[in-house]
């Protein structure tokens, strides 16, 4: 337990670290790979160059520190987090090092201002939060690796089938490399992929949400090719151009929060914008083959015809199950946007709903699944990067 006075620190410094937030951690990352370069090979540079990531761990930590009496208060965050260490195989082993780093940082930035108890206190709350995620994190470990055909960390797979699914979305078809057979998921969860790109000093990791539901024999993963921006993306262009059947890449166990409660019958509804459609399409083929009296929507924006994957296969299972609605509406039409009329008509309000996309489609989604009076238990979201604030007011 800390002392009183520590807390008291704690407390009374946390805003002080906010105001200096973006210094802090654009130093704290700096020096550390600089000193541990092989960390490049876990962390996504991409994130790292857009500021996402930056701040979310900082972040995390004050917020952590502010509820130190009470870590059990931010459990649903630390878990939430922890699914992503663990499919990226955060070891307890670096959590010290993250901590020399963030306490160095506090120091470099503050100058003066970081006295030896301030820095002593910190150090002391940065254990406890640490042992925090240390804690949960070996207990989702056991469990991938205990389940039947489960394993830890990465393992190889080879791509057994490629198959387009829109103009820019891909379906790649995963079976481990061994032979043997793929644990079950909770539909809605994600792996990451880890792969070499020639001429690159490390490697890349990706997370993608597996696409179908749970098959006893291979994994699913459809990739959306992120060439519309500057750069453009190069895990996905990379996949898309140059990983063919035959070719192995490795994986690492399922992990995610974002999935849907197979026991339930009451009403679901799935709201998906773009590529945010994989998720969906792994707890729609669930419902369907299990469930499927449930009453059941599925609402999906694509910018346009072409862009739109998966529409035959939802078309089928939606004729198949007598309490389903399907609607897609094309961004490049008029009235092609989901608005709240659209969710009214689509969404039985006392059951659940699950929305991913893009950002600002999740915002706005979610700000009028609440105006229809929705409450935050019955709305589910995942993001497709580091997990961030969202403007819904
Ligand atoms: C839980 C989860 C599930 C996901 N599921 C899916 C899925 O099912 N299907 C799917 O397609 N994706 C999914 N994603 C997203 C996926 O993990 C990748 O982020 C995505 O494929 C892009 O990766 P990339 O390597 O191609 O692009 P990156 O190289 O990572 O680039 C991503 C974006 O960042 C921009 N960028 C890169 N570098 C810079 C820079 N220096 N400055 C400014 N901007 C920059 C690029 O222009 C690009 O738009 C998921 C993500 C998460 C977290
Ligand atoms: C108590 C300490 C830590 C806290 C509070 C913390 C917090 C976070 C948060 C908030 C995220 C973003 C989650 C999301 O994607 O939504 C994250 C991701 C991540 N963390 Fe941690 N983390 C801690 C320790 C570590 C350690 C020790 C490592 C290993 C060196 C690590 C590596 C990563 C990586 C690689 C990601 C994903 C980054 C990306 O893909 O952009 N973290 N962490």
């Amino acid at each position: 337990m800390l002392s009183q006075q520590t807390k008291d620190i704690i407390k009374s410094t946390v805003p002080v670290l906010e105001v200096h937030g973006t210094a802090i951690t654009t130093v704290f990352y700096r020096n550390l790979f600089e000193a541990h370069p092989e960390l490049l090979n876990i962390f996504n540079h991409a994130n790292q160059a857009k500021g996402r990531q930056q701040a979310a761990l900082a972040n995390t930590v004050y917020a952590a520190a502010l509820h130190i009496d009470n870590l059990e208060a931010i459990l649903p965050a630390v878990v939430q987090i922890a699914n992503k260490h663990v499919s990226l195989g955060i070891k307890p082993e670096h959590y010290p090092i993250v901590g020399e780093y963030l306490l160095g940082a506090i120091k470099e930035v503050l100058g003066d201002a970081a006295t030896d108890e301030i820095i002593n206190a910190w150090a002391e709350a940065y254990g406890m939060i640490a042992d925090a995620f240390i804690g949960v994190e070996k207990d989702m470990y056991e469990k991938m690796e205990s389940q039947e055909n489960g394993w830890t960390f990465f393992k190889d797979f080879v791509i057994a089938r490629k198959e387009h699914e829109s103009e820019n979305i891909t379906s790649f078809y995963l079976k481990p490399a061994d032979g043997s057979n793929v644990p079950t998921y909770q539909p809605g969860q994600y792996i990451s992929i880890r792969l070499a790109i020639p001429g690159e000093p490390y490697l890349f990791n990706r997370q993608y949400s597996l696409s179908q539901a749970a098959r006893p024999d291979e994994f699913r993963i459809s990739v959306k090719r992120d060439a519309d921006n500057d750069p453009n993306g190069r895990v996905s262009i990379y996949l898309h151009d140059q990983v063919n059947v035959g070719d192995v890449i490795e994986a690492s166990a399922p992990a995610g929060e974002f999935v849907l409660d197979v026991a339930k019958t009451t009403p679901v509804a799935f709201v998906s914008g773009g590529v945010g459609i994989t998720p969906m399409m792994s707890m729609f083929e669930t419902v369907a083959t299990m469930t499927p009296e449930r009453p059941t929507a599925f609402l999906h924006a694509a910018r346009n015809e072409s862009l739109h994957a998966f529409d035959k296969d939802i078309q089928k299972y939606t004729a198949s199950m007598p309490n389903a609605a399907y609607k897609t509406l094309y961004s490049d039409q008029p009235e092609g946007y989901i608005t709240r009329n659209v969710l009214k008509e689509m969404v039985d309000v006392t059951g659940e709903v699950y929305v991913c996309g893009p950002v600002p489609f999740m915002e706005s989604m979610i700000q009028e699944l609440r105006g229809l009076g929705m409450n935050d238990e019955q709305i589910h979201f995942e993001f497709f990067g580091p997990a961030i604030a969202l403007q819904t007011v």
